[in-house]
């Protein structure tokens, strides 16, 4: 039996922390066997806040270091399809068809735009930042994937492709799948400031192409409570963020137990719980390192992975387009138009 198919993907902002890894990255990888996963590279979806030429000019090597890093961390190209979003023409030609079938008010009342508007420094909506989540919408429904796996902060972007799918449906006849949404539970990764998500705007964050001494300095630099200004002072170890990321990150149970128990009777340093646990994230990073230098090492090999995936994707994509335009009727006009104005032509010929 065909494997049901996914479509999720990121925006191409470079290289990958380990929020990313525990928020998404992870649970892709584990997806690809179940399901025919896609991977889109949303470079149009930049465009919506980040225009300018030298902007633009970025994307190519932010686009091969984000994909170095799924494939360091076990995104297979034999299985799974990883695309450039612009480079599928189909994908603008879906956007625009679908505009027709959402309200302005229906975007307006989403708080995920007015959000990246002020994160952009944006007093007026931009019109193409309005239309973001329909342009992800024909990013979801041009593969025609049944599943999209995506954070809280997408949700509702995959309730209007849902949305968008039906309403074409309705007037148009069965084409689209209506895409279920997949909730990641893990909630989002604290950065090592302890403020807030780990970001690397932020300057919070552990990459996951940091070398062993960048590791070990971020850690020791970590925030932790505040109150504890001596190992015998007794400290806290809930949302304390040396102890989430041991947590999650310390496969040996035993020692965060350990440690844990110390630190909130005061027996223990700051420096030996973050030295355990720098110990522990570069025993973590250190497979996905091995591979990143030797994907790094194969001239050309990110880029061949992402121009086959996009010749893959071009193909699928023509068929859905083509599927849409003809249930709409819009193949006709100009099958019509074209047909007449041939045909005459070949008259006049003749008679001349
Ligand atoms: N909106 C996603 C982000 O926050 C990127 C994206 C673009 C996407 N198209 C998508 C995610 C389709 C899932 C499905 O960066």
């Amino acid at each position: 039996m065909e494997k049901r198919r996914i479509l999720t993907g990121d925006r191409p902002t470079g290289k990958l922390h380990l929020g990313h890894y525990v928020g998404s990255i992870a649970n892709r990888v584990k997806l690809q066997r179940e399901y025919q996963c896609n991977f889109i590279i949303a470079d149009l979806h930049t465009l919506t806040t980040r225009p300018a030429k030298e902007e633009i000019e970025e994307i190519t090597e932010n686009a091969r270091e984000m994909v170095l890093d799924y494939l360091s961390c076990g995104i297979d190209p034999e299985q799974s399809v990883i695309y450039l979003q612009s480079a599928v023409h189909e994908t603008y030609e879906l956007n625009l068809l679908f505009e027709m079938l959402v309200t302005v008010p229906r975007l307006q009342r989403l708080p995920s735009l007015k959000d990246m508007a002020n994160s952009a420094n944006l007093s007026e909506m931009p019109f193409g930042l309005l239309g973001y989540p329909v342009l992800q919408s024909a990013d979801i429904l041009g593969p025609r994937a049944h599943l999209v796996p995506v954070g809280r902060d997408n949700e509702s972007h995959v309730e209007l492709t849902r949305e968008i799918a039906r309403r074409f449906n309705y007037l148009y006849g069965e084409v689209f799948p209506v895409p279920d949404t997949l909730i990641g539970d893990v909630p989002t990764l604290v950065g090592t400031d302890g403020s807030g998500k780990m970001s690397k705007s932020l300057n919070n964050a552990i990459l996951l192409s940091d070398d062993p001494k960048t590791v070990e300095k971020k850690v020791r630099g970590m925030y932790t409570d505040p109150n504890r200004v001596r190992a015998d002072v007794p400290g806290k170890v809930e949302g304390n963020p040396v102890f989430i990321y041991h947590t999650i990150f310390n496969p040996n149970r035993e020692e965060v137990a350990e440690l844990s128990e110390r630190y909130r009777k005061g027996a223990v340093g700051d420096v030996e719980v973050k030295e355990k646990l720098a110990a522990a994230l570069n025993a973590f990073l250190a497979p996905i390192r091995e591979r990143r230098a030797e994907f790094e090492a194969r001239s050309g090999y990110v880029d061949e992975v992402i121009y086959d995936g996009t010749l893959k994707m071009r193909e699928q994509q023509q068929r859905t387009l083509l599927a849409a335009k003809k249930a709409m009727g819009l193949t006709g006009v100009w099958n019509k138009i074209s047909r007449k104005a041939e045909t005459a032509r070949k008259k006049r010929s003749k008679i001349a």
